[in-house]
């Protein structure tokens, strides 16, 4: 059997090289020739898109989804969700979940992909059920971490919970390029015994092993594999679809694809690229192997260097970094990814900063520790959580269940401000409260290009 593509040119590729700030203007010249591959689905919307077009481009995220999916009828356009976060950045009431899930599927998303930081499958069944419902693909994310409870016997378990809640097909989300050949070997043998769906892994070229992987994943006898087009791969970014489907050409896994069409492709996103070229940083384009060696990926590294610059303590840079993998075991291992590994992150610099361990905790620290964002993946250390919340009691269920329905409220605040022209203004305003206002009234201008050579 032939192995599927899923290109992310269109969403992972463009945020992991250049802050996401791709327009639709951008892809519509090229949108027929695009529909016109044989992919097995489009990666076109979701993670950090929707904020981008609303903070940065001034362009409607529903808007582009609705002229995307006109001028790509045919191939299934798919978009990330961050569980419960949906496309923001905290857990928002079941009502969101389900009404934001609905306008996506009427707007033209027919793949789902769904994640949560934590791999807490309670954060993610409210978006699940509602894409069921909607009659759409749900593609339930596996996080791929390194630990000692992330095992291949926890991420089977994993997979068997999510295809028993409905699940269409699992993608294993390596967000930071870890995953060895033989690890993505191991796993997908495990999970194709245990799991009769599909299976999709997803990698980043981050420590420059991905392709490598990806030829022990079609060994091992994956589905699904995610690339980007050539001038957009690589890097911080997938590996090239082009080289993909010219890597497999001729094997048993051959992905079908011809590679002339795909070459038209690639010379029009190398002009692209040429536009932006300004935005892309070349140390993110270039493999990296300290994930191996920290745990951190490379995106978090450059943040911590800036963050201790900021305060003149660029000197606590290596004692920072042996103290994220001590403060990611004493909070239970959480994989470092949006937004664990910001609350990772910070709480080692202030460990070290402050030359005394959990003297100060951040307030996402605490509200991590109180249960807020899910069920850790091991235990936190049982003294250091003492010290952290002292006597407050943690909740045991699922977070949502704290939040009471939160859309008659939001819509009764945005009609009084006179922002609700269609029924998504509403959802663009209960992801984005202070920023979604603004942007309705039409007040933003799109960001200015940086063009200097
Ligand atoms: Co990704």
């Amino acid at each position: 059997m032939g192995i599927k593509i899923t290109d992310t040119t269109l969403r992972d590729a463009h945020q992991s090289l250049m802050a996401t700030r791709m327009r639709t203007a951008d892809i519509l010249p090229i949108a027929k020739e695009l529909d016109q591959i044989g992919f097995f689905s489009l990666e076109a919307w979701g993670g950090a898109t929707f904020d981008s077009c609303i903070r940065f481009l001034n362009e409607d995220p529903w808007e582009r989804l609705r002229t995307l999916k006109a001028h790509i009828p045919n191939t299934p356009l798919q978009m990330l969700l961050r569980g419960q976060n949906l496309v923001g950045y905290r857990h928002y009431a079941d009502d969101v979940v389900e009404e934001f899930v609905r306008l996506a599927i009427k707007n033209g998303v027919r793949i789902f992909r769904i994640f949560d930081a934590l791999n807490d499958i309670r954060n993610m069944t409210t978006a699940i059920h509602a894409v069921k419902k909607g009659k759409a693909h749900v593609q339930g994310v596996i996080c791929y971490t390194v630990s000692p409870v992330h095992t291949i016997e926890s991420f089977v378990k994993m997979g068997l919970e999510l295809e028993e809640l409905g699940c269409d097909s699992l993608c294993i989300k390596d967000m930071a390029g870890l995953i060895t050949p033989k690890a993505a070997s191991q796993l997908i043998s495990a999970l194709k015994k245990a799991v009769p769906i599909p299976i999709d892994l997803h990698s980043h070229c981050t420590s420059g092993l991905a392709p490598f992987s990806y030829m022990a994943a079609a060994q091992a006898g994956v589905d699904i594999l995610d690339t980007a087009l050539g001038p957009f791969s690589g890097g911080t970014s997938q590996p090239p679809t082009e080289s993909l489907v010219a890597a497999l050409q001729g094997t048993e896994f051959d992905t079908g694809l011809a590679l002339e069409p795909l070459a038209k492709l690639s010379a029009y996103f190398t002009g692209l690229r040429e536009k932006y070229h300004v935005l892309f940083d070349p140390i993110a384009e270039r493999p990296d192997i300290n994930v191996f060696l920290h745990q951190i990926p490379g995106g978090m590294l450059s943040n911590l260097l800036s963050q201790l610059k900021e305060q003149n303590q660029s000197g606590k840079y290596n004692e920072v970094l042996k103290e994220i993998p001590r403060v990611r075991q004493d909070l239970g291992f959480p994989s470092l990814v949006t937004p664990t590994s910001q609350i990772v992150g910070m709480q080692a610099v202030l460990n070290v900063l402050l030359g005394k361990r959990y003297a100060r905790v951040s307030k996402e620290v605490k509200e991590y520790c109180l249960g807020f964002y899910g069920k850790t993946p091991a235990p936190i250390d049982p003294e250091i959580k003492k010290k952290i919340i002292g006597k407050e009691i943690p909740i045991e269920g699922r977070p949502a269940d704290q939040i009471k329905p939160q859309l008659e409220d939001l819509r009764k605040e945005a009609e009084q401000m006179g922002i609700l022209k269609k029924e998504e203004d509403l959802i663009t305003y209960a992801l984005y409260p202070n920023v979604a206002p603004k942007f309705l009234r039409g007040e933003f201008k799109e960001e200015v290009l940086q063009c200097a050579k």
